[in-house]
């Protein structure tokens, strides 16, 4: 069995994991930061990339006694690369190569959506046969992609201007709900009206771009006709219909662009991943749409995690890939 230390700090987890042979979890540690965060109503990336150097040493120690292997039982340490904070990326790599310098395993690089897409390969089932398409939804990014084997990608857009979850993060705060604002309008949303709003859906014509921030403002606006005071936190707003006619917007664009993709395509099945596939709504509304299976990460694995770096870490590592000191961070790192 081949082994793999995943280690992530992109944004504001720090994790670490042991994999073996891409699939099986021997370990998954995840130290969230959201509490620090929280009251700034978003990542503050000073306070990330601190926060990173206090967790990096006792989170990886963690996923290595939970696994019970010492690094003599590794075949190499995957660490994301990029996207992400420059100063939280650091912080990761500079701990791999450390690492990798002081045991002599080999350093694997990692792109931290790509990484994401290998989180549907953490669970059982089916073998996932390509071409598929896959829509990577998280907190930074809204990218539409077509992979045709491993590590074989084709872009076919992503957002113009805000990504799928700061959306949900942006009006999570216009609402008065707590940080992260996914979480919080989900269950928001729970005993609301999804037809209540007629908010505007993003279309672009028949590309496969999107835009959130019209669909923002529309929130903003509601909003403030409702409570021209501007106070957060009303209590006079509907707030489950205003947080389900919302969700349902940016559910309908998503699902709508990527079966439109997927059906072009002629994609076998359709991936959702990153922190904002954890969202019923477009999960659920996602396998009731499509003509084709669908496929999402267990609920613990959409969110950042190290589980998904050494996943995609064991395929690199079996492609030969190899990184060496002196791999720096890659903050843009594009996925195609
Ligand atoms: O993948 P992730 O942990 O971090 C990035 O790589 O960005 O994604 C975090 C994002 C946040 O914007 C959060 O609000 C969103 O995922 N999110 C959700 C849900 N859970 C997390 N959005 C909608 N519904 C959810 N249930
Ligand atoms: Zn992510």
């Amino acid at each position: 069995m081949t082994l793999i230390l995943g280690i992530e700090t992109s944004c504001d987890e720090t994790a670490a994991a042991v994999v073996g042979d891409g699939f099986e979890i021997r370990s998954n540690q995840v130290a969230s930061q959201v509490d620090l965060h929280a009251r700034y109503g978003g990542i503050f990336p000073e306070i990330a990339s601190r926060a990173h150097i206090e967790q990096i040493y006792p989170i990886i120690q963690g996923a290595m006694d939970e696994a019970g292997v010492g690094f003599s039982g590794l075949d190499a340490i995957a660490v994301t690369r990029g996207p992400g904070l420059a100063g939280s990326l650091l912080v990761g790599v500079n701990a791999a190569k450390g690492l990798a310098l002081g045991t002599g395993l080999p350093l694997v690089g990692i792109n931290h959506l790509e990484a994401h897409l290998y989180s549907v390969w953490l669970t059982p089932g089916e073998p996932i046969r390509f071409p598929v398409v896959a829509l990577i939804v998280s907190g930074g990014h809204t990218e539409l992609i077509v992979m045709t084997g491993h590590g074989a990608y084709r872009r076919l857009g992503g957002t113009m201007d805000d990504a799928a979850g700061e959306a949900f993060d942006k009006v999570g705060r216009l609402l008065g709900l707590p940080y992260p604002g996914g979480p919080a309008i989900q269950k928001a949303a729970e005993g609301g009206d999804p037809a209540a709003f007629d908010f505007p859906r993003s279309w672009l014509g028949e590309g496969y771009d999107f835009s959130f921030s019209g669909l923002k403002t529309a929130v903003l606006r509601v909003v403030r006709e409702l409570q021209p005071s501007g106070e957060t936190a009303p209590a006079n707003l509907p707030v489950a219909d205003l947080a389900a006619s919302f969700q349902a917007a940016v559910a309908d664009v998503l699902i709508t662009k990527t079966l439109r993709a997927a059906d072009a395509l002629g994609a076998t099945e359709v991936l959702i991943v990153g922190g904002v596939s954890a969202n019923r709504a477009l999960r659920e509304g996602m396998a009731a749409r499509a003509p084709c299976p669908v496929r999402v990460p267990p609920l613990a694995l959409c969110t950042d995690n190290a589980a998904m770096i050494a996943a995609a870490g064991h395929v690199r590592f079996l492609a030969g890939h190899r990184d060496d000191l002196a791999m720096d961070v890659l903050p843009t790192w594009p996925l195609a």
